[in-house]
C-alpha cells in the first residue's frame, strides 16, 4: 500500500474540501469537525466529478410535507443530478429508480427509504505531523 502526502491539514478548514491527486486519481479530502475523510472524485451514478457537488445536510421527515436537516455539513450533493453520498462513509441516500405500476404497499422507516443502493468509493485519511496522507 502506497501512502500519498496531499496537502497540509491547514490547507482544508473544517467544512471545506479539497480535491488532490493521488496515484493518477482525483481524490477530495473533506474536513468535518476536523476529522478528515476522502471520496474518489467520480460518482457511482453516471461518473460526474461528484467532489465538486456542494456540502450539504441530509433531509429528514417524520411525516409528508414537512422536512428538517440533519448531518449538516456531512453530505455533498452531486452536481449533475443531485445524488447525496454521506461523505464519511460514501453510502447514498437517493434511489433514482421511480416507477409507476403495480404498488405494493409496506410501511418502513424513513431512513430506509432513503438510503441508496450505490455507495462512492471512500479512501483512508491519516494526519501524520500536521500533513494529510492517503494510504490505498
Ligand atoms: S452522476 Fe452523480 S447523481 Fe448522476
Amino acid at each position: 500500500m502506497a501512502k500519498y502526502v496531499v496537502a497540509l491539514a491547514s490547507q482544508i478548514p473544517p467544512g471545506q474540501c479539497k480535491i488532490v491527486s493521488a496515484a493518477g486519481r482525483e481524490i477530495g479530502v473533506y474536513n468535518i469537525d476536523n476529522a478528515f475523510y476522502a471520496l474518489v472524485n467520480r460518482c457511482p451514478h453516471e461518473g460526474a466529478a461528484v467532489c465538486r457537488g456542494d456540502i450539504v445536510g441530509r433531509p429528514d421527515s417524520d411525516m409528508p410535507g414537512t422536512y428538517r436537516l440533519i448531518q449538516r455539513g456531512e453530505m455533498v450533493r452531486c452536481p449533475w443530478h443531485g445524488w447525496l453520498f454521506e461523505i464519511k462513509t460514501g453510502q447514498s441516500w437517493c434511489d433514482s429508480a421511480t416507477r409507476a405500476r403495480s404498488i405494493p404497499v409496506v410501511v418502513e422507516t424513513g431512513e430506509a427509504l432513503t438510503r441508496g443502493l450505490f455507495q462512492a468509493e471512500t479512501v483512508p485519511v491519516t494526519v501524520e505531523d500536521r500533513y494529510i496522507v492517503l494510504e490505498f
